[in-house]
Formats: C-alpha cells, structure tokens, sequence
C-alpha cells in the first residue's frame, strides 16, 4: 500500500521523483539583457533552503570565426544550502567552473554579461554571469569576455535564490551555435 499510493498519483501524471522540480516561490527575477534565441528549460529548485553558490558551464574563447564557432556560456549550476546542486537546459560545449560560494549569506540577485549581435561574425550571447550575495559582497563567474555586464536583476525581497530556468538555443549544425542565451532565478521566502 505504501508503494501504490505514488504508483497512481504517477500514474494520473502528479508524480515527483526528483524533489527539484516544483516548490512554491516568492517572485521571478530577470534581466532586459538576454539573447533572443533558444527555449527556455524546466524550472529547477532547491529541495529546501536557498542557493549558496554556483558553476558555470563555459567554453573557452574558440580563436578567429571562420575556423570555430565559439558559444560562450553553456550553463549554469545552483548549489543549494542543503547540498544538492541544480541545473535547468544546459548547452553541449564547455566545461564546468570550480564553484564560487558567498562568504556567508545566500544569493539574491544577478547580472548578465551578454555579447551583443554580430549579424555576420560568430555570435555567443550570454558569455559571463554575476551574483549578488545577501552580505552585500559579489560574485562574478568565471565566464568570458565578449560584451559587457548589463543591469542588475532586482533583488529577492524577503529569503534568497531557490531555484533557475536557463534558456539555451539547440546545435545549429553548420549554423553559428550560440548555447546559453538568458536566465531567470526564483526568490523563495
Ligand atoms: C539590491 O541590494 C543591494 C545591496 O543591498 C543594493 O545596493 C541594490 O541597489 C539593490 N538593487 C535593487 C535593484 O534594488
């Protein structure tokens, strides 16, 4: 009996096998700055508590366009002050930062460093992302360098960052591949 009370809730579509998908949050935050292209993933959440700190996924400056196509920013991890570490879409190419953590306190807004249209050149949008930690201090990624820092999201107003939904374009094949293009968090109370 245990077992077959989840069993029907799956299989009437209600089941949750991974605790990181659903939770009740305060406000979405959001930048003007994100690229245009790509879809956005699933929200993801902390299971309980808030974020601490974060990884990027990043693939290194490619060299001159025409021989590499460069993406920038392919991902975004979440690590949550209760150990589990959350990801929505994340891009093919890159590898994964070393996490950077608040010194205390927990995130509570971020900035986007995004790359602006190059038409005919390599496109790679986002490139770099900042956050700010409940102490007052900023982190910033260890991203790339194409564009510059945009505005400031707004900050959560009571708790922290609990959860991310990425927006990330699918391989272009012989196309210009731009990956990670915009981001949004969650506050939770
Ligand atoms: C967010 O909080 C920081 C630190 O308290 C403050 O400097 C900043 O102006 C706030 N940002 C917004 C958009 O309110």
């Amino acid at each position: 009996m245990q077992l077959l009370i989840p069993a029907i809730l799956c299989l009437l579509g209600s089941c949750c096998f991974c605790s990181t998908d659903a939770r009740k949050y305060e406000s979405t935050l959001m930048v003007p700055t994100g690229g245009p292209w790509g879809s956005w993933g699933h929200p993801q959440f902390c299971p309980s508590g808030y974020v601490e700190g974060f990884a990027l996924k990043v693939e290194a400056y490619q060299g001159f366009w025409l021989f590499y196509d460069d993406t920038a920013l392919n991902g975004i991890r979440l690590i949550c002050s209760d150990g589990t570490v959350i990801e929505s879409s994340v891009g093919r190419w890159g590898s994964w930062t070393k996490a950077q953590f608040c010194s205390s306190g927990k995130l509570v807004s971020f900035s986007l460093r995004v790359e602006e249209r190059r038409y005919l050149l390599d496109d790679t949008m986002a490139n770099n992302v900042r956050f700010a930690c409940s102490d007052g201090t900023n982190l910033e990624g260890l991203g790339n360098l194409g564009g510059h820092f945009g505005p400031w999201s707004s900050n959560c107003t009571s708790g922290a960052i609990c959860g991310l939904q990425t927006k990330v374009q699918d391989p272009q094949g012989i196309w210009d591949d731009t990956s990670l293009n915009d981001m949004r968090v969650f506050c939770c109370k």
